[in-house]
C-alpha cells in the first residue's frame, strides 16, 4: 500500500544514479529517498539482457521490502528493457529513457541528436524507438562505448585517461553526422559533463534526470502521494565500497545521506 511519507526510490548499476538524486533534492525536497547502486555487478552495460533483467528484479525485491512508492530507474541501461521489467513489480516504475527523448527534443534541436550511451543501451534501439514515436522527423546518431561508464566510476583523477575516453565516445558521431544536442544516455556521464563541455563547447549536453523528475513530480501530484516531510532521509545502499561513492556525493553536493554496504542475494 502506497503512502505519502514512503520513500522514493532509486536504482542504478553504481554512482550515476546520484545524479538522478541531485535532481530529485532540487525539485522534491521534502521527499525521503531510498538508493540502490548495484557497483559490484557494474557495469551493466557490457552485460546481455538476461542479466542485466536479473540484478535488477534483485533490486526491485529490496525496493518492495522497503515499501517505497515509486521506483525510478536512474540508468539507462536498465531502462532499455522497461518493457520487461513493468510487470515485474506493482510499484509504478519510471524510466530515463523517455524524458531523455522529450529533452532533446524540447531543446528544439536544427541539426541532427547525437547519443552516447552504453553498447547495451545502444544495441537495445530503445532511444531510436522512442525518438522515432514522438517525432520522427528528427534523425538520431548513436555510439555505444563499453568504458566511460566504468572509467567515471573508477577513475582516480586522472583526466587524460577520462577525456580520451570522452573522446572516443563522440568523435565518432561528429566523424558521420552534423549534430548539435548531444543526449547523455548513461547517468553516469552528467558527473563528467564539464569536461565534455570543454571538449565540444558548440553541443547542448541533455541530462534526462531533469525531465525525469519533473514527470515523477508531476505522477506524485495526481496520485497525491507527495511528502512534506521536513527532515529528509536519503538512505544510500550499495553492494560496492562506500569509499567510492563519497567523492561522487562531494562532487554532486548531495545532503544529508546515510551510506550502507548491502548485496543482494
Ligand atoms: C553501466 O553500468 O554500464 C552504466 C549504466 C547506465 O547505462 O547508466
Amino acid at each position: 500500500m502506497q503512502s505519502n511519507n514512503n520513500p522514493i526510490g532509486v536504482i542504478d548499476s553504481g554512482v550515476g544514479g546520484l545524479t538522478v538524486i541531485r535532481e530529485i533534492q532540487k525539485q522534491l525536497p521534502k521527499e525521503n529517498i531510498l538508493y540502490f547502486g548495484d557497483s559490484k555487478n557494474m557495469p551493466y552495460g557490457n552485460k546481455e539482457p538476461e542479466e542485466i533483467i536479473s540484478l535488477t528484479k534483485k533490486m526491485f525485491s529490496f525496493m518492495e521490502l522497503q515499501n517505497v512508492k515509486v521506483i525510478l530507474l536512474a540508468c539507462n541501461t536498465i531502462s532499455s528493457f522497461i518493457e520487461e521489467l513493468i510487470p515485474l513489480t506493482e510499484i509504478p516504475v519510471f524510466d530515463i529513457v523517455y524524458p531523455g527523448c522529450l529533452a532533446a527534443i524540447e531543446n528544439n534541436p536544427k541539426e541532427g541528436i547525437g547519443l552516447i550511451a552504453t553498447e547495451a543501451t545502444v544495441k537495445s534501439n530503445i532511444y531510436k524507438k522512442t525518438l522515432e514515436s514522438l517525432k520522427p522527423e528528427f534523425c538520431l546518431y548513436s555510439n555505444g562505448s563499453r568504458d566511460l561508464a566504468k572509467v567515471i566510476e573508477k577513475n582516480n583523477g586522472d583526466q587524460s585517461q577520462l577525456n580520451f575516453t570522452i573522446k572516443s565516445a563522440i568523435d565518432p558521431i561528429l566523424k558521420k553526422a552534423s549534430i548539435d544536442t548531444l543526449i547523455l544516455g548513461c547517468t553516469h556521464y552528467p558527473i563528467v559533463s564539464k569536461n565534455i563541455s570543454k571538449l565540444y563547447p558548440q553541443l547542448k549536453l541533455i541530462d534526462p534526470a531533469k525531465k525525469l523528475v519533473e514527470i515523477v513530480k508531476h505522477f506524485l501530484e495526481k496520485n497525491h502521494l507527495l511528502a512534506s516531510n521536513s527532515n529528509t532521509k536519503l538512505n544510500i545502499y550499495t553492494s560496492g565500497s562506500m569509499e567510492n561513492f563519497l567523492p561522487f556525493i562531494d562532487q554532486l553536493e548531495i545532503k544529508n545521506y546515510n551510506i550502507m554496504v548491502k548485496e543482494l542475494d
